[in-house]
């Protein structure tokens, strides 16, 4: 369950990212960076999850 969780984080950070880059390509900054803010989030939410999953199996 909390595999899933961490892969659909994982997989929303490398969607942000590409949005990311086209904001990017489209010289759209103020995007970009309300982009890179939620890669933030949601990479804090991945590494929760990776400590919670590790300190689980130990
Ligand atoms: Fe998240």
């Amino acid at each position: 369950m909390l595999e899933l969780a961490l892969e659909a984080e994982r997989n929303a950070i490398r969607r942000y990212k590409r949005r990311a880059a086209q904001a990017d390509a489209l010289d759209e900054v103020a995007l970009k960076v309300q982009i890179e803010d939620l890669i933030v989030d949601e990479t804090r939410h991945a590494e929760e999850m990776e400590r919670i999953l590790t300190d689980w199996k130990t």
